[in-house]
């Protein structure tokens, strides 16, 4: 690529996409988490392209807000308001850009595998050609709807026929175009240009920029075309089964990836790492983990058979249970997650509103669950234990802490050192308003207590189990608020003939009545 000014690039997205029968736009759905035309242009941006101009057509906002949010300021959008085919597709890209000199590259929508380093080849490749068209062929195991490359006696490309135009001699030619080309800009557009040559006379009545190579001959000039062996990376999606075949390869190209840099995939074909996801050594990745989005996972970090993974950042020898969701999490080092823990700093009715301090942060040595919740902003402090069915939203807490059992702790602080027994409620909530319920540093609350927000146990204080605490516990205090013991000697005894007897006659009156009954009808 020249060091003095970039190459543009052009992606063509405005098709529909009809082989996928989808009420999307063919080119938004998703390969390992990011749409297609997003990882198409993300090939081309990493390969030092610039503008990288997207044609929109169908479901153009969709699409053209897809690729603006890779936030990458090279990109551009251009409209192709009625879908005339991939010649007229180009034309609808063409711009300031396009009056310069030098070539330009063209990619269909649907290649999410391409590497950047392919698209430095091809523009090498078209340098040392010195040619207006280089174009990308392949060899795929089924040709089926490709256009097939039409070489003439001496091996030059003569032109690219489609398969629906082909002859049944042509259909059976291996060599397919990949629809990844370089091209001279000055060849391509004007008045003068191949684009303005073409005509739709074929079988599905388009403008196809495949027709511009035949152009090419026509007038002379050499067409260069570079087989490229790996004809799965430049694979189209069209259709449901293609869009699983470009999953399965881009998880299982992720996979090799990270295995070669030392990380244990223990089954590749069931890992699903997205390609955007930082792993580190001795990561170990069991069957069935998915790790999306932007995470990074430490070095000897364990994901578990089963987690699933978004946006985290887990830390060194942290330890993610079988089961685990985990959404916007920090999981510090050492942590552990037992089995079945949820976890989402995002917030679930209005995820727009999420902020990054809504994010869940895990201390260094903590140990939560198995079967824990913890809702947005949530922060946990070193050596924190959280257990079965205790759901956390939006408390800090301290170092050292423990909730072991059944709890639900929502909006407060608690401090260090403290311990909150099975089955503890912060009454949070009094159908109007959120209050904040304040449990200082080495305070213990017993089992079963309801803390009524706004509400503050004091530094040390202790509260006895099946309180209701409506008022501020002062430090240091033991306080109890629940209603007094009794005890009636003997009564039970006594409780109990009087519910057999009452029992007995009831009993009694039912056979009667069911005697009665039977007279009548005999
Ligand atoms: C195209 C090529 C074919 C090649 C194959 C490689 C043509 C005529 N054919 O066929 O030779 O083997 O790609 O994958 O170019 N698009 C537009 N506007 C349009 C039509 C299409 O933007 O008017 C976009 C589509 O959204 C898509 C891309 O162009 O992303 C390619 O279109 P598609 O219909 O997939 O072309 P193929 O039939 O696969
Ligand atoms: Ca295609």
């Amino acid at each position: 690529m020249s060091s003095t000014s970039p190459v543009p690039a052009v992606v063509l997205a405005a098709g529909h996409g009809t082989r996928m029968k989808s009420r999307l736009a063919k080119v938004l759905h998703p390969v390992c988490g990011r749409p297609m035309v997003a990882r198409a242009a993300l090939a081309l941006l990493r390969a030092g392209c610039a503008p990288v101009v997207v044609v929109v057509g169908h479901q153009a906002d969709a699409v053209a807000a897809a690729v603006r949010a890779l936030g990458d300021p090279r990109i551009q959008v251009a409209v192709q308001a009625e879908q005339r085919g991939t010649g007229d597709a180009v034309a609808a890209a063409e711009g300031d850009w396009a009056a310069g000199e030098g070539p330009f590259v063209v990619v269909p929508g649907d290649v999410a595998l391409l590497v950047p380093e392919t698209v430095t080849r091809l523009l090498a490749a078209h340098a040392a050609a010195a040619g207006p068209v280089t174009f990308l062929t392949s060899r795929p195991a089924d040709p089926a709807g490709y256009g097939r490359v039409v070489r003439d006696g001496a091996g030059s490309v003569e032109r690219i026929v489609e398969a629906k135009d082909a002859t049944p001699e042509e259909r059976r030619i291996g060599e397919v175009n990949a629809g990844v080309y370089a091209f001279e800009r000055s060849f391509v557009f004007g008045a003068g240009g191949a684009l303005a040559a073409l005509r739709p006379d074929n079988a599905q009545g388009e403008l196809y920029l495949t027709d511009v190579v035949a152009e090419a001959r026509r007038r002379g000039l050499r067409v260069a075309a570079l087989e490229h062996g790996d004809a799965r990376e430049l694979a189209g999606v069209n259709d449901r089964a293609e869009l699983a075949a470009a999953e399965a390869a881009l998880y299982a190209r992720t996979a090799d990836r990270w295995m070669r840099e030392g990380v244990t995939v223990r089954v590749p074909s069931l890992a699903w790492v997205e390609p955007e996801v930082e792993l580190s050594p001795d990561v170990v990745v069991e069957p069935g983990a998915a790790i999306r989005g932007n995470t990074t996972v430490g070095t000897g970090a364990w994901i578990g058979p089963g987690a699933l993974l978004a946006d985290c950042a887990i830390g060194e020898g942290a330890s993610i249970g079988p089961g685990c969701v985990l959404t916007r999490v920090t999981v510090e080092e050492g942590a552990t997650l037992l089995p079945y823990t949820v976890a989402h700093g995002v917030h679930e009715k209005d995820p727009a509103a999420t902020t990054e301090g809504d994010r869940v942060v895990v201390g260094p040595g903590a140990r939560i669950g198995p079967l824990a919740h913890l809702r947005p902003a949530s922060r946990l402090g070193a050596g924190v234990h959280v257990g079965n069915f205790v759901e956390v939203k939006n408390v800090v807490i301290g170092r050292g802490s423990k909730a072991n059992h059944l709890a639900y702790l929502g909006d407060g602080s608690i401090g260090e050192e403290c311990n909150v027994g099975a089955g503890v409620i912060f009454c949070n909530y009094d159908g109007f308003q959120k209050q904040r319920t304040v449990i200082e540093d080495g305070a213990f609350v017993g089992s079963d207590s309801q803390l009524v927000a706004p509400v503050v146990v004091g530094r040390g204080a202790y509260v006895g189990s099946g309180s209701t605490i409506t008022r501020n516990v002062p430090p240091g205090s033991l306080s109890i608020a629940r209603a007094r013991q009794v005890d009636l000697q003997g009564r039970a005894d006594q409780m109990r003939s009087r519910r057999l007897a009452r029992q007995a006659a009831a009993d009694r009156a039912a056979e009667e009545a069911a005697a009665r009954g039977e007279g009548r009808k005999g």
